[in-house]
């Protein structure tokens, strides 16, 4: 099979322009990295989600700096032409900025290209900070897992018109900060999309609705696989599938084609 072009920031910012939408998985292996690799994946986030999915811990508060590099190493043998997006884990950037790009040279040294950072307006001078040396950097806002407990549980955010006005300012801090990505989990659909025609950079939505730029949904949600309840917003496209593979490029497919996520079943 032809390699494909090297997915490279400035390749995300014209999928962005052109109205392409850009599908994401996470992934945490070097297998997984060819596969999806193979199948047209645009970006490979190694998620903190590793805690859960891959460790069976209750949340993603357990990853670690060691763990976060160790499985952006394995994504990054395995990979060739994927951009590889990988999560500072709970601990890494509430600190200071300083902090913070000691831990992204790490990430970035395994063989990431860009880091993603959850929170909202305190998080801009770090995202600035890493932006200027150099680290290209994705806001996580909306759902925050690494903010479980305070949020009270695994809840949508913005709902009610004073969260989504904190919502939006939050978005234009940390696009103003430099954030070269936003992604949003579990927005409503309407709010996201709001969001995505504001903002000048790419969107990626996980339980936000089809108006973002792209999607991204936790690679073990995505082949059914669970070891406790998958989220509803999740899409079991190995059922039907000829193989893994297959799943993928179905799911590469559906996003680029606007066919997942399905706003009708979004619910909110
Ligand atoms: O860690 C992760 O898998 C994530 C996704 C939920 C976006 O951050």
């Amino acid at each position: 099979m032809p390699l494909r072009k090297n997915i490279t920031l400035h390749a995300l910012r014209e999928m962005h322009r052109a109205g392409e939408k850009i599908a994401a998985l996470t992934c945490y292996d070097a297998t997984f990295a060819r596969v999806l690799d193979d199948a047209g994946v645009d970006v490979l986030l190694v998620g903190d989600s590793l805690a859960m999915v891959l460790q069976g811990r209750p949340s993603t508060l357990p990853a670690s700096m060691d763990d976060m590099v160790y499985h952006t190493e394995c994504v990054a043998r395995g990979n060739r032409a994927a951009w590889i997006m990988s999560d500072m884990p709970f601990g890494s950037y509430q600190e200071s900025p300083a902090r913070a790009m000691r831990d992204a040279v790490r990430l970035m040294q395994a063989g990431a290209h860009m880091v993603k950072l959850e929170g909202g307006g305190w998080t801009a001078p770090t995202v600035q900070y890493l932006a200027e040396r150099g680290v290209p950097v994705c806001g996580h806002l909306g759902f925050t897992p690494q903010s479980v407990h305070a949020l009270g549980g695994y809840r949508v955010q913005g709902r009610d018109e004073a969260a989504a006005d904190l919502l939006r300012r939050q978005a234009v801090e940390l696009a103003g900060a430099g954030a070269d990505f936003m992604l949003f989990e579990m927005v409503p659909a309407v709010l996201a999309r709001e969001l995505t025609r504001t903002l000048s950079v790419p969107v990626i939505g996980i339980g936000a609705g089809s108006g973002c730029s792209g999607q991204v949904l936790v690679l073990h949600d995505m082949l059914g696989l669970k070891l406790g309840v998958s989220p509803r917003f999740a899409k079991d496209f190995l059922s039907g599938a000829a193989g893994i593979e297959d799943a993928v490029r179905r799911y590469v497919a559906d996003v680029k084609g606007g066919r997942f996520p399905d706003d009708a079943l979004h619910g909110y």
